[in-house]
């Protein structure tokens, strides 16, 4: 199969709506990654997404709709905070889990009672929704365990000749995925940290909880625990503190051959002397931005991406941190 890549105008849409309808799969921009997308209420166009991507058939997938698109025929229940949240932070990158109507096919949601609806931002996934007009269910657009896609191009490099159609937006802007919420009990629940943090949910919310899986409990968002955004080289992560501990680590690397780099921000970058750098920015939007392009980078060029860790935790670096633990730890 030839796999295009398509700037987003009116031919291209068409195209994207002709491929959905009879059952296919479009790559499309958001703010976030690349998202790999598939009519939610076709079974078979769904089933397909797990195949394309060798995802385990566990791992529930998001519909994303457009900004005017009515969610409450997809699902019901849906509590006041989620609402002033909706509000605050839609279009945007916030995932919010419902109670589902199950009009989508269970496939979407891997037989649980919930829907996990997201309204990306992105002007060109706004467009490809609404040309559409029907919720789409979509991962991030990589083979399965791989970096997640933040340019057309990433999605080309995992999944060419497996699709028809990558709409190309540009580089995302967020760079890691959607802060996942639970919003079917009485205080919202985060399930998967990114750019919408906590305390931004808790200031519109009142409160917000962070999940924690206790031992022997049944996951609740079961993609957290599977293995991520692993990049094809070896990989060390190391803490802010231990910062000159990677550097040796680099050197001895370095002297028995091997190709390697250290991925930090540009302020510990500082501390690394001569060394090869994958430099991530200096604040913490910009460390989430370019978080899987230099991984991505990175496993073309190096042998051994030796990662450390900014000194700041808190915010969108929680997020980040999850991340760059699954990646590199
Ligand atoms: O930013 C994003 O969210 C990107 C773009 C493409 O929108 N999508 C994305 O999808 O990251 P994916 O499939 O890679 O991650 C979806 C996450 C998984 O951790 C999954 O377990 C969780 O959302 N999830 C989906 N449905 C859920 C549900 N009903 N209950 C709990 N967690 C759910
Ligand atoms: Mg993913």
């Amino acid at each position: 199969m030839n796999t295009d890549i398509l700037s987003i105008n009116e031919n291209s849409l068409d195209r994207a709506a002709a491929i959905i309808e009879r059952g296919g799969l479009v790559a499309f921009p958001t703010e976030t990654v690349y998202g790999l997308g598939a009519d939610a209420l076709k079974s078979e166009a769904v089933k397909l997404i797990y195949a394309v991507k060798g995802r385990p058939s566990d791992n529930p997938l998001i519909a994303h709709v457009h900004k005017d698109y009515d969610i409450s025929q997809l699902v019901e229940n849906i509590p006041e905070y989620a609402k002033l949240l909706a509000k605050a932070f839609l279009p945007g990158p916030l995932t919010m889990v419902y109670n589902s109507r199950g009009v989508v096919c269970s496939e979407v949601s891997c037989g649980l009672n919930t829907l996990a609806i997201r309204v990306p931002s992105h002007e060109g996934a706004q467009r490809f929704l609404k040309r559409v007009n029907l919720p789409i269910a979509a991962p991030s657009a990589n083979i399965s365990k791989h970096v997640s896609p933040v340019t057309a191009r990433h999605v080309y490099d995992d999944l060419c000749g497996k699709i028809e159609l990558i709409l190309d937006g540009g580089r995302c802007t967020g760079g890691i995925e959607s802060t996942v919420l639970d919003c079917t009990g009485d205080v919202p629940c985060v399930l998967r940290s990114g750019l919408v943090t906590r305390d931004m949910i808790a200031q519109v919310a009142g409160e917000c909880d962070v999940y924690m899986m206790k031992e022997g409990e049944r996951v609740r968002s079961p993609g957290m625990k599977y293995k991520h955004y692993a990049p094809g080289c070896q990989t060390a992560l190391y803490s802010f503190d231990r910062r000159l501990d990677a550097l040796d680590e680099y050197r001895r690397r370095r002297a028995a051959g091997q190709r390697a780099c250290i991925m930090c921000d540009c302020r510990t970058a500082a501390d690394m002397e001569d060394a090869e750098i994958l430099d991530l920015g200096s604040d913490e939007r910009q460390i989430a931005c370019n978080l899987y392009d230099k991984l991505r980078e990175g496993e073309k060029l190096f042998d051994v991406i030796i990662a450390v860790a900014p000194e700041k935790q808190d915010g969108v670096m929680v997020g980040v941190m999850n991340r760059l633990t699954k990646a590199c730890g």
